[in-house]
C-alpha cells in the first residue's frame, strides 16, 4: 500500500448517455479521494425519442471524450505523467457506447505507460461509496439500482467477489420509473420527474401491488412489470371514465410501492445474511423516497446505512476511478491490453483479466 500511497486513477464511463471522468487520489490511509468529476451529457439528444438512441449516444462520447477529459485533469490539477492507471468500465451497457470509452482508455493508458482496468459498471456504482464514507470495514450487502439493473449482492470486499443474492425477473426499478413517467406525460428520463411530482402527491392514495412479495415468492428477487402494467390500467380507467389523472398522487403511489418493496427485501436480507452495513447505489439511489425510507428501516433494524450523494448515484467518471484505485490498491492484476467492451458482462464479473 505505501508504495500506492498518491496513486493517481483516472476513470472513463461511456456505458449508456453520460461521458463521464474522473480523477481520483489514493491516500496512505487507504482513503479514496476525488480529485475531479465531469460529465457531459447527451440526455437532450434523446429526450424527444422517450429513451437513449444507441448510434447518438456513441456519435455524442466520441465528440465529447477528450474535451471531457481535458477538464477533469484542470479541474484535478494532474499532468499526464501524474496519472498511475486508467479504468474504465468494460460493461454492461450499449455496445457502441461502450467502445468509445474503452478505445479511449487504451489509447490513454498506452500513451501514458500506466496500467488499464476494464470494470463492471455495476461495481462501480458500489465503490463509488468509499468516495464520501470511507473505506468499507467488513462485508455489506449492496442494493443496486439502475436503468438497466436491481440486484441484491453481498460484497466481501470492492475487489472481491461479488454474490448476487437476487435481481429483477422483468423490468429494472428504474426501467420502471422511465415508463410510468413516460404514461404520466413526464419527459424522458423520468426518475427524477416523478421523484418531484410525488412531493405533492399521497403516496397511499392508491394501492398499487407490490411485486414478489407472497409467502412462496423468492425473497431477494423483484419484479415491477406488474405495477408498471397496474399503473396503465389505472390511468386508463380513470381517462376512460372522463376522470383527470391525479397526476402527483400516481407518481407518489407508484415510487411508495417501488421503495417499499425495494427496503423491505433489503433491509430482511440484510437481517438473514447477517450484513450489517447496506450501500445503495445507482441512479435509483438519487431518489429522495428511497433514500428517506431506506435510513428509517435501517435504524430500525440497526443497519448502517451508506448511501452517496446524488450526483455520485447516477452514472459518472469518479465511480470508475475508484473502483480503478481498490483493485490498484488490492494488487489486482490489470487487464490485457484486447479486451473487448462487454455489452452483456456479468455482474460477478468486477475486472475484465
Ligand atoms: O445508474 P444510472 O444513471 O444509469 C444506468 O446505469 O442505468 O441510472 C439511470 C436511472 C434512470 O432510469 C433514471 O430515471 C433513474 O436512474 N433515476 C431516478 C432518479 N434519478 C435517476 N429514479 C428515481 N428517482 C430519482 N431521483
Ligand atoms: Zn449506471
Amino acid at each position: 500500500m505505501s508504495a500506492l500511497a498518491g496513486a493517481v486513477v483516472l476513470g472513463i464511463e461511456t456505458s449508456c448517455d453520460e461521458t463521464g471522468v474522473g480523477v481520483v487520489r489514493l491516500r496512505a490511509d487507504g482513503h479514496v479521494e476525488l480529485l475531479a468529476d465531469e460529465v457531459a451529457s447527451s440526455v437532450d439528444e434523446h429526450a424527444r425519442f422517450g429513451g437513449v438512441v444507441p448510434e447518438v449516444a456513441s456519435r455524442a462520447h466520441l465528440e465529447a471524450m477528450v474535451p471531457t477529459v481535458r477538464r477533469a485533469m484542470e479541474v484535478a490539477g494532474v499532468r499526464p505523467s501524474d496519472v498511475d492507471a486508467v479504468a474504465v468500465t468494460a460493461g454492461p451497457g450499449l455496445a457502441g457506447a461502450l467502445l468509445v470509452g474503452v478505445a479511449a482508455a487504451k489509447a490513454y493508458a498506452t500513451a501514458w505507460g500506466v496500467p488499464l482496468y476494464g470494470v463492471n459498471h455495476l461495481s462501480a456504482h458500489v465503490a463509488v461509496d468509499t468516495l464520501e464514507h470511507g473505506p468499507l470495514p467488513g462485508p455489506a450487502l449492496a442494493l443496486l439500482v439502475s436503468g438497466g439493473h436491481s440486484s441484491l449482492l453481498e460484497v466481501a470486499d470492492l475487489a472481491g467477489p461479488v454474490n448476487q443474492l437476487g435481481a429483477t425477473i422483468d423490468d429494472a426499478a428504474g426501467e420502471a420509473f422511465d415508463k410510468v413517467a413516460r404514461l404520466l406525460g413526464l419527459p424522458f428520463p423520468g426518475g427524477p420527474h416523478i421523484d418531484r411530482v410525488a412531493r405533492e402527491g399521497d403516496p397511499d392514495a392508491i394501492a398499487f401491488p407490490r411485486g414478489l412479495t407472497g409467502p412462496h415468492d423468492p425473497a431477494y428477487d423483484f419484479s415491477f412489470s406488474g405495477l408498471k402494467t397496474a399503473v396503465a390500467r389505472w390511468v386508463e380507467a380513470a381517462e376512460r371514465a372522463g376522470r383527470s389523472v391525479p397526476v402527483a398522487d400516481v407518481a407518489a403511489s407508484f415510487q411508495e410501492a417501488v421503495v417499499d418493496v425495494l427496503t423491505a427485501k433489503t433491509v430482511r436480507a440484510a437481517r438473514e445474511r447477517g450484513v450489517d452495513h447496506l450501500i445503495i447505489g445507482g441512479g435509483v439511489a438519487a431518489n429522495s423516497r428511497l433514500r428517506w425510507m431506506a435510513e428509517q428501516r435501517c435504524a430500525d433494524a440497526g443497519i448502517t446505512l451508506r448511501v452517496p450523494r446524488p450526483k455520485l448515484c447516477t452514472d459518472n467518471g469518479a465511480m470508475v476511478a475508484a473502483l480503478g484505485a481498490h483493485l490498484l490498491a488490492a494488487g489486482v492484476e490489470q487487464s490485457s491490453w484486447d479486451i473487448p467492451a462487454d455489452p452483456g458482462l456479468h455482474v460477478s464479473e468486477i475486472v475484465m483479466p
